[in-house]
């Protein structure tokens, strides 16, 4: 299959469920409640916004002006709508952005987010190359993949090297927080809801629909295997991995 055909079919799955990973309402708002309060002067850049969930739940949780990129046009398109829809479209401007080559001025951000998508880029790059946007003092907030068990199996190593770079274990990760210039603030578990009821549970409803609409098209289908086959391991293995929110602070060396 080329890599094209996986991608358009990967974008048919993901369009159509409400966020495109694991997280939740209370979860964003417990991150955000760790640092300084946003006011209507501040301003937050969400990168890799998918279509946008988590991005409205800051909106509504704080007054900043929020700037939300991602690669995918059909995800900024399906934020703008939602936002307009709900009456933050004045606050939340959503724009078309390569996370690699954000095209933003030095220290222009108060606060970066980004829940499930720092590692496109690998979690030691995002936190070097993003470091430029904050503000002095400013936080960055990530939510990132982590083992949470030693020893992880062998087949489920597999998958997620396949789609992560760089999978690590809690402690390596809080290593590169301070080797990169940040302070952590503090550091959480995602809930299992997060993953069954706000993740995976879409994913197998929406993955039902392609099924259905793709019926005897094997590339299709393939790609539907490709995300079942990440639900039945983590139900195998629940419990190895889990995705932890990292609250940072930069560090005082203005200069880096
Ligand atoms: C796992 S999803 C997380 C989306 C959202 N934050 C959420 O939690 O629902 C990762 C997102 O990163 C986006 N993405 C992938 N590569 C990107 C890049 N180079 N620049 C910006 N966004 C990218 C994808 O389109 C996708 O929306």
């Amino acid at each position: 299959m080329s890599t094209d055909s996986f991608w358009t079919y990967f974008f048919e799955i993901y369009e159509a469920m409400p966020r495109q990973g694991p997280g939740d309402r209370e979860s964003t708002e417990r991150a955000l409640g760790m640092i300084p309060a946003l006011t209507a002067e501040s301003r937050l850049l969400d990168v890799g916004c998918g279509s946008g969930t988590q991005t409205l739940d800051l909106a509504r949780a704080c007054p900043a002006h929020i700037v939300a990129v991602d690669k995918h046009p059909a995800f900024v398109a399906q934020l703008v709508e939602r936002a307009a829809a709900q009456g933050l479209g004045g606050r939340v401007e959503a724009r078309v952005g390569d996370m690699g080559a954000l095209a933003c001025p030095d220290r222009s951000f108060d606060a970066i987010w980004s829940e499930g998508a720092i590692f496109i880029l690998g979690f030691g790059r995002g936190l070097a190359e993003w470091r430029r946007l904050l503000a002095p003092g400013g936080h960055l907030v990530v939510s990132e993949f982590c083992w949470l068990k030693p020893d992880p199996p062998a087949e489920l190593m597999e998958m997620f090297l396949e789609g992560c770079p760089e999978p690590a274990d809690w402690a390596a990760r809080r290593a590169a927080v301070a080797e990169q210039g940040y302070e952590l603030v503090g550091d959480f578990v995602l809930p299992a809801r997060s993953w069954w009821e706000n993740y995976y549970a879409p994913l197998a409803g929406s993955m039902e629909r392609f099924r259905k609409a793709h019926a005897g098209q094997p590339e299709a289908l393939a790609v539907a295997d490709r995300c079942q086959r990440e639900i039945d391991l983590a139900r195998k293995y629940e419990g190895y991995f889990g995705y932890v929110f990292f609250v940072m602070k930069r560090g005082a060396d203005g200069d880096r």
